[in-house]
């Protein structure tokens, strides 16, 4: 019944399109009727269409349902969906070792979480300023005066619900429609989209794991044009781990210095998960580049409080208030509890003190395991990740190979699919991050378990037959 209602609504809604000459990008039940018309499919087969006859068919009125065009651009997450897939198949029981998530393994560290808890039992339970409390941005100017030689007043800081809020207010702040935000790639998945939610247009510049995945400002310089606004930097990365040392980003702060209308956003938020000798640079230390600069930082790494949704941006002050307006209709302020915990977690001494740098000395450890078992397996590329805690893994060569009984490994998303299928782990395909000749391994888990995990990707790497030259 119900299709046959669509069938006689959809030729009312052509004809008056066909009438009114309307825009086909404008409306999207236009435009999905007049692609089915083209088609001239069966009406019943019409899945996207989201109009909705009232009354059923008694030809009174269509409702318009279908999401925005701004929804409609947006890619879900594939870090998202893969870990849901590989939570599915857990709940039914199959044995899967997941290292797909972007999250630390260890607890909250006890000082932080305690503060927490003190929080809600002194009744800290009510709404604070949206910026943040003054004592937790006074906090946060302290670290970055001491840890990244900044210098910021309270009021030149934003506290939100996580970097990845901070990073989208930044973007609507700075952003007008049709400006361009430069990306390098491989990128961590939310900037393309946070760019297209603020009518912005990624401009992605890949980058190579012969150079470490890092940006060559020259292929910067060719892209930067009177449109470009922004451009996104993540120190140490997500997904390969690299770190962008001093030198290169003082040749990036030169290109940005010719370029009046192009601003920086820095994400730090993996600072302090870093291995010597690697140093970490904060963009707006370099000269000139403080007015130029927005600083993400957060709390969910280094001090694993991925759950707490806490996080700052650093920027001046038009940029803080502009941010702020937008916070204050979105979302309000940040957790009271959280900021108590975020409070207390700078005050755990010099990039965490003993807490964070013991989950480090962890992760370094985890990481030149698996640096030293990818190496040995003939086919797979290996960048050298100094910070954050995942692998950036070129399976490139493994592509356009048959196996049996699964089919053809024709990129990442197929690689990865093998990989749960056959030996149980759970990566993300690069294509996820805009590199699709890679896969990223995250190995916040322990080392057994990366043990376990390696064991079961060498057993079934061989059933990966090289394909057969027709
Ligand atoms: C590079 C990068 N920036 C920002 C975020 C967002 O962090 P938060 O949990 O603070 O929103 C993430 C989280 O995965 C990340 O990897």
């Amino acid at each position: 019944m119900e299709g046959l209602c669509f069938s006689s609504s959809f030729k009312i809604t052509l004809q008056s399109t066909l009438s009114n000459q309307a825009s086909e990008l404008h409306n999207g039940i236009h435009s999905v009727s007049l692609r089915a018309w083209e088609r001239r499919k069966p009406i019943r087969s019409l899945k996207t269409r989201s109009t909705i006859r009232s009354e059923a068919c008694t030809g009174s009125m269509d409702f318009d349902t279908s999401v925005s065009p701004r929804a409609n651009s947006i890619k879900p997450s594939k870090t998202m969906a893969i870990s849901d897939h590989a939570t599915a198949l857990v709940q039914k029981g199959v044995p899967v070792i997941r290292l797909a998530a972007g999250e630390p393994d260890f607890d909250t560290p006890t000082a932080i979480a305690e503060a927490g808890i003190r929080a809600i039992q002194q009744g800290y339970t009510r709404y604070t300023p949206n910026a943040g409390t003054l004592e937790l941005r006074t906090a946060i100017c302290h670290k970055l005066k001491e840890e990244n030689g900044l210098s910021y007043t309270p009021d030149q800081i934003l506290v939100s619900n996580g970097a990845k809020q901070c990073i989208l207010q930044s973007v609507l702040a700075v952003c007008s429609p049709s400006d361009e935000v430069i990306i390098p790639a491989p990128y961590w998945v939310s900037y393309p989209e946070i760019a297209r939610l603020a009518d912005a247009n990624p401009v992605i510049i890949p980058t190579f794991i012969e150079d470490n995945f890092l940006l060559n400002p020259d292929v910067l310089a060719s892209k930067i044009n009177e449109k470009s606004r922004l451009l996104i930097l993540s120190t140490p990365s997500n997904p390969t781990g690299s770190v962008y040392p001093k030198k290169l980003l003082e040749q990036i702060a030169e290109l940005v210095a010719k370029h009046p209308r192009l601003m920086v956003l820095c994400d730090e938020i993996y600072e302090h998960i870093i291995y010597q000798p690697a140093e970490h640079t904060s963009f707006a230390s370099l000269p000139g580049m403080w007015e130029r600069t927005l600083t993400v930082n957060g709390f969910s790494k280094a001090f694993a409080m991925t759950g707490w949704r806490l996080g700052y941006l650093a920027a001046p002050k038009h940029f803080i208030t502009a941010c702020n307006k937008i916070q204050s209709q979105a979302t309000s302020g940040a957790s009271s509890i959280s900021q108590k915990a975020g409070l207390a977690a700078l005050g755990l001494g010099y990039a965490g003190g003993e807490a964070v740098s013991t989950m480090v000395a962890a992760f370094k450890e985890r990481r030149d395991f698996l640096v030293q078992r990818f190496k040995a397996i003939d086919g797979v590329k290996v960048s050298e990740p100094q910070g954050a805690f995942y692998l950036f893994l070129d399976f490139s060569s493994y592509y356009g190979s048959y196996v049996e009984g699964f089919g053809l490994i024709k990129d990442s998303d197929s690689l990865c699919r093998f990989l749960l299928d056959k030996a149980q782990v759970a990566l993300v395909p690069g294509d996820a991050f805009g590199d699709d000749s890679c896969v990223r391994i995250s190995y916040a888990a322990s080392l057994t378990t990366l043990q376990a995990a390696m064991d079961k990707i060498e057993k079934a790497l061989p059933l990966i037959k090289p394909a057969v030259a027709v």
